[in-house]
């Protein structure tokens, strides 16, 4: 009768441990906004609503690139900013600030935001 008691008492303590601190473990960033949210709100003013580009602010237009373009012109402006590590110009760098849009929340998914942005806004020529 004790051992079962004792076993039992184990059993539910191990229930108990796995279910409470069981905080899923995971790599996944969780963004504050979507890459539509991002873009409207912080690229917008500068490459335009359309993607079309705004020629006062030299900001060119996001309808030619590709997917891979795109990924790979976020990864220089983003690396620039925050990891230090890119071939983006300060220009460039200094153009999207990431430093400070990470701060504010805008931080994105560089996959997430460059398919979002080809499916927005990419125009076949
Ligand atoms: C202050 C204006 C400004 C804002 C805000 C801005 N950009 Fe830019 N962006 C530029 C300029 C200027 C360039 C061109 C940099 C260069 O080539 O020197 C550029 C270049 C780019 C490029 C590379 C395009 C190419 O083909 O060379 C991408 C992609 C891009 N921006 C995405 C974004 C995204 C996404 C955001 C919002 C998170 C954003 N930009 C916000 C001004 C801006």
């Amino acid at each position: 009768m004790k051992k079962i008691t004792l076993a039992l008492s184990f059993a539910v303590l191990l229930v108990t441990l796995s279910g409470c601190g069981d905080k899923p473990k995971s790599d996944v960033v969780k963004y504050k906004y979507t890459p539509a949210q991002v873009y409207t709100e912080t690229c917008a003013h500068c490459h335009g609503a359309k993607g079309e580009g705004i020629a006062e602010k030299k900001a060119p237009a996001l309808t030619k690139q590709s997917v891979q373009e795109l990924e790979m012109s976020l990864f220089d402006i983003k690396n620039g900013g925050i990891g230090g590590q890119s071939t983006a110009t300060e220009h460039d760098v200094m153009e999207h600030n990431m430093k400070k849009l990470a701060e504010k929340g805008y931080d994105y998914d560089i996959k997430m935001m460059a398919s979002y942005l080809h499916n927005t806004f990419y125009v076949a020529k």
